[in-house]
């Protein structure tokens, strides 16, 4: 029989900076340790500003160079997302407050995490919002978020 698909929504407020970014590196991670099949990845926002949406130029860009191809779209959260992920990770205290506002249940409060928790050195407190910022906003947010992805897939799969 095949084993379940361990299901990942990463989500930011925009769904064009953060998130897209969280989810091109953890799925190049994956590919890298050739456990592509394990997962089921995704990314949404929190505000549906940017509904259907490439990701923000800026940080395709600044993902580009680091060998990442970001082509989603943006899109917003929905009910259906907290019942059929098993993991949804948000990127600041602002993202884990609204989305634990959005649950319906315990089991599905138990589904959130911020990026940052899985840092192996706890030296982040977020990923800080880089769209009103410069280009070092973006490199910080693509750091934090190379340095995070290698422990939450270890998290993940243990
Ligand atoms: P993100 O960045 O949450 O990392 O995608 C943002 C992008 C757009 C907006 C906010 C945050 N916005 O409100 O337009």
């Amino acid at each position: 029989m095949e084993n379940k698909k361990i299901k990942v929504l990463f989500v930011c407020l925009g769904n064009i900076c953060r998130s897209p970014a969280a989810e091109v590196i953890f799925l190049k991670k994956i590919a890298n340790r050739g456990i592509t099949d394990k997962f089921i990845v995704d990314s949404a926002g929190l505000n549906g500003y940017h509904n259907g949406e490439p990701a923000d130029s800026r940080m395709r860009s600044h993902a580009k160079r680091r060998g990442y191809e970001i082509n989603s779209r943006s899109r917003k959260i929905s009910r259906a997302d907290f019942e059929f992920f098993d993991h949804i990770i948000g990127m600041d205290n602002s993202n884990i407050s609204i989305l634990k506002s959005l649950t319906c249940n315990n089991e599905e409060i138990c589904k959130i995490s911020k990026m940052t928790d899985h840092s192996p050195n706890n030296q982040y407190d977020s990923v800080p919002d880089p769209y009103y910022g410069g280009s070092d906003g973006f490199e910080n947010v693509l750091d934090i978020l190379e340095e995070c992805t290698d422990s939450l897939i270890n998290n993940l799969e243990s």
